[in-house]
């Protein structure tokens, strides 16, 4: 194991919850609202990820698709965060992509933080909410569980504070460093191929540094950081703890919610990314003949 400082780290929260729960609205109003507080220099947004600075500290967001078409990214977000928000519509209720959610934070071991949503909204029963989660085994502390539970709405801002307040507490039990000189190390947030540029990844740094010139083995992808791009498209040299980035230089798109580590031998990478590739064949060649 690396040897070197550690400090206190930000959480990776991701959010996670049935289609059309309230996720994304639940974040942009996190975001927005800070930035109208003058405070968008705390701020990197970002397609899915950004960090934002509360006046408790800092907190990574992942945001994640509730369709159910997602699963083996929600399985993979759940496995790469510190700990999960479990939103559920306070007019909808347990839904199939909730219970789906709250097996991968278990799966996970990552704690919750539950978040009812839609709180402002005509037929909005909070008590129904937690009613049903009780019956998936989520228990609000106030019922005598050990899970915090905050109303909110995404319309009003109503909670929001509350609930990064619960974010933040949630992570100081959970006692998270990191050590800014080690070999950096995260998840990948997304990839897509463009035409100019090649592939580009979104990353989050979880731990160590993230530096232009690394060796970076992402999934069954790998490369050198040809570039590092913050939140504005700005060139940057490096990314350390809890910090989203852009990059340049992957031989292809990894999935998103896959790990990425820096390693430092470039041949050794790339060993590892084809026989993952060879692995990652063979099994989509065993499923399409089974
Ligand atoms: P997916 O990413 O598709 O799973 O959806 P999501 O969970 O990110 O939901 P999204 O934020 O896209 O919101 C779905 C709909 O609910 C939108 O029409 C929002 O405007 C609405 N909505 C979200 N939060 C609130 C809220 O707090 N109050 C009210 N009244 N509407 C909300
Ligand atoms: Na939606
Ligand atoms: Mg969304």
């Amino acid at each position: 194991d690396y040897e070197g400082e550690s400090i206190k780290r930000a959480p990776v929260v991701t959010v996670m919850g049935h289609v059309d729960h309230g996720k994304t609205s639940l974040l942009d109003y996190i975001r927005t609202t800070r930035v109208a507080a003058g405070e968008s220099g705390g701020i990197t947004q970002h397609i899915g990820a950004y960090h934002v600075e509360t006046p408790h500290g800092m907190v990574s967001f992942l945001d994640t698709p509730g369709h159910a078409a997602f699963t083996s990214m929600r399985a993979r977000g759940a496995k790469a965060t510190d700990i999960v928000i479990l939103v559920c519509a306070a007019d909808d209720g347990v839904m199939p992509q909730t219970i789906e959610a709250i097996q991968h934070a278990r799966a996970g071991n990552v704690p919750m933080v539950v978040a009812i949503t839609k709180i402002d909204k005509e037929g909005a029963d909070i008590d129904r909410v937690k009613n049903e989660l009780v019956a998936q085994e989520v228990v609000p502390e106030e019922w005598g569980g050990d899970v915090q539970f905050v109303g909110v709405s995404a319309k009003s801002g109503e909670g929001i504070e509350e609930l990064l307040e619960a974010i933040l507490l949630q992570s100081e039990v959970l006692e998270l460093t990191a050590v800014p000189s080690a070999p950096g190390k995260g998840v990948v947030v997304e990839a897509r191929l463009d035409r100019g540029r090649g592939s580009v990844a979104t990353l989050l740094v979880q731990n160590g540094t993230l530096k232009k010139g690394d060796i970076v083995l992402a999934g069954l992808q790998m490369g050198r950081v040809r570039a590092l791009l913050d939140e504005t498209g700005k060139a940057i040299n490096s990314a350390g703890p809890s910090i989203p980035v852009e990059i340049l230089g992957l031989d292809g798109t990894p999935e998103a919610g896959e790990e990425f580590i820096v390693v430092a031998d470039e041949r050794k990478a790339r060993e590892v990314a084809n026989f993952r590739q060879g692995k990652y064949r063979e099994v989509r060649f065993a499923r399409q003949h089974s």
